[in-house]
This record gives structure tokens, sequence and C-alpha cells, in this order.
């Protein structure tokens, strides 16, 4: 495949581009740099794998790369990704996530590319919140007919509260497929090339806090609930799309969503990696609009795609950790 990827310096893009070099796709990437941790990405893409075109682009100029590119697909990434930011800036958040995939999908549809979108369960909104919950000892779970299942790509999106960030990724997230693009709507992704914040990436963000020995505040009670998926198992999703949509031969993924995440199996709650880390967390109000339990039924990703995760928490933890400690000089 002929990959052209925005947010390729960023945590997904890198764990992507990483795959499809390695396995000998072209892949042409364009990054603003403006996430802390991205140029130490980019040199270990460059360092890797010389073939590795990049230009650093601002959003704004990503349709016109497209073009001089002609690319076969697209990975949209780029992308404003802190809910925090989108409530203090949605000026800002609404240009690159709403405006910006706009002009990039519709620049791919412009020269027949279908393009790849991570979107998010935040697209879900407040009516995650609605579901009835359970509250047990050191987590939140689903009650009900969603417990261990999981909320699905039907779970109604038109509620209010969904965040600046929500709504502007469901823009795009309506955008990318109306061009006949694939959206996978992505709870909690995690493991190397991930330069978490507090605001973002918490799993990373909790892995280098700990090993510096730093504090770490939870917002909220700690027993919020995630399906952590890790990046091998995203990137693998990834490239099967990318396969698929090129083959004639199957029936087309096209105007298709996806809810990704590890699933039931792999999920986690706050106050559960702190005991397996054994952080002594400090706690403070809870953020607006947080959903206290958030995991995807990741049941048609398998029906159609034949996908599921690999990587289970263990063994992802562990790998996530490992990065953390040849990375944390760069981190903070
Ligand atoms: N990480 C998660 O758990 C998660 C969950 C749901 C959805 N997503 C979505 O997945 C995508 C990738 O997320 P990530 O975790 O890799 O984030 P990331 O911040 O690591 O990567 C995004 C990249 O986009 C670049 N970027 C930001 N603004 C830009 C702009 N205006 N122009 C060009 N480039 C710009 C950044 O420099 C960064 O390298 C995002 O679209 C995000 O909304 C991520």
């Amino acid at each position: 495949m002929k990959c052209l990827i925005t947010g390729a310096a960023g945590f997904v893009g890198t764990n992507l581009s990483l795959r499809l070099l390695e396995n000998g796709h072209e892949v042409i990437g364009a990054d603003s740099l403006s996430r802390r941790g991205s140029e130490r990405n980019l040199s270990e893409l460059t360092n890797q794998y010389p073939d590795f075109r990049f230009e650093q682009k601002e959003i704004e100029d990503i349709p016109a790369f497209i073009f001089k590119n002609s690319p076969q697909i697209v990975y949209h990434f780029a992308a404003q990704v802190a809910v925090t930011t989108s409530v203090t800036n949605p000026v800002r958040d609404f240009d690159i996530n709403a405006r910006g995939t706009f002009n990039v999908a519709h620049a791919a549809n412009q020269i027949g590319v279908p393009v790849i979108y991570t979107s998010t369960n935040k697209v879900y909104g407040d009516n995650v919140n609605h579901v009835p919950i359970t509250e047990l000892e050191k987590r939140y779970d689903f009650d009900g007919e969603l417990h261990g299942k999981g909320i699905s790509e039907s779970f109604p999106i038109d509620s209010f509260h969904h965040t600046p960030y929500g709504c502007s990724k469901l823009v795009g997230d309506i955008y990318v497929r109306e061009f006949g693009g694939v959206v996978n709507r992505c709870s909690c992704m995690y493991g190397p090339n991930q330069f978490g914040i507090s605001d973002q990436g918490w799993l990373a963000y909790f892995a280098v806090k700990m090993l510096l020995k730093q504090p770490i505040t939870i917002f909220g009670d700690g027993k919020q609930v995630r399906d952590a998926l890790h990046a091998e198992d995203v990137s693998r999703l990834l490239e099967m799309q990318g396969i698929r949509l090129l083959d004639n031969s199957k029936p087309s993924i096209q105007g298709n969503v996806f809810n990704i995440g590890g699933g039931y199996k792999n999920t986690i709650s706050l106050l559960e990696l702190c005991d397996r880390w054994n952080i002594k967390p400090s706690f403070s109000e809870w953020r607006s609009a947080d959903q206290k339990v958030f995991y995807c039924d990741i049941s048609k990703a398998e029906r159609v795609l034949g996908w599921k995760p690999q990587v289970g928490l263990d063994q992802g933890l562990e790998n996530l950790l490992q990065w953390a400690e040849a990375s944390k000089k760069f981190n903070f």
C-alpha cells in the first residue's frame, strides 16, 4: 500500500508507521510536531527507516499534501486530542478536528482515496452516563444488559454534553463516512511512543510519573473504568483495514464505523492500576462529562474484519513500563 498518515509522529501514527514500514508498505507522514514527544518519535522513525518520507505540516496544509502525493489510503490521526483543551479553546479544537477532518476527507474523496479515521468514545457523550451502573469496591461497571458486553456502534450519539472534543470528533466521524471512509471509535489506547499527559494518555502518564516517583492526581474517585487496547493491536487493525479497502474481492467496508477498544476482558479502573503499580494517588474534583464506565462491544470488528485484541493487559502494561523506563528521560 502507498499510505499517507497525518499525525504520523504521534502515538498511533508512529506505531502504525513502524508496522507498515516493517511490512514493506510505502509511508508518507505529515505532522505539525506540536505534541510533546513527537520529535522524538520522528527521529525513531527516520533513524530506523531512511525510506520513511515526512514533512512537517499544519492541518490546513494537508489537503495540498494529499493531492501532491496521490496515496492509495489516507490514515487521519492528526488532532487536538485533549477534552480539557477543547473546553478552554473550542475554536481551535473545532478548526483542527471538525474543519480539519472535513478538509482531509474532502480532499481524499476528490481523488477517490478512502480515509481511515480514529474517532472516539466521546461521540456517545453523556448518554453513556445514563446506562445503569453498579459501584464495586475499586470500580464501576455497567449493570443490566450492557454488563460484560459494552457499548456497540448502534448506541445513540444524539445527546448533549459531548464536550467540545466529542462534538468536533463527531463532525469528523460523520464526514469521513459520508465520503466513503472507515471510522474507528476508539476508547483507551496505550503503548510505546505515547507521551501521555494528565489530560490524555493516562496509562502512559501514570507509568512515567510512577517511575519518576512524582505525585499523581486522580480526578474523581478513581473507580472510572476503561477498556485498554495495546498499540500493537491498534496497528494490526489499521493495517488490516487499509488492505481490505484496496481488496475488491471482499465486501466493501467503506462507510463503516467500528467501536474499538480492549473489550471487557481488558478493562481496568484507575484504582486498580494504582494497586497494580503501588501508586498512592491524591484526589481532586471530577472532570466535567467524564464517563464513569466505558468499554466497547468489539464484536462487529471481529465479525466483519476477523480482528480482536491479542495483547492482554498483563503483557501490554509490562511492555508499556519497559518503554516508559527507557524513555522517561525524554518524557517530562
Ligand atoms: N490515544 C487514545 O487513547 C485515543 C482515544 C480515542 C481517539 N484517539 C484519536 O486518535 C488519534 C491519534 O491520537 P494519539 O493518541 O496518537 O495522539 P497524539 O497527540 O500522540 O498524536 C496526534 C498527532 O497530531 C499532531 N497534530 C496535532 N495538531 C495538529 C495540527 N493542527 N496539524 C497537524 N498535526 C497536528 C500532533 O503533533 C501529534 O503528533 C487522534 O485523532 C485522537 O483523537 C486517541
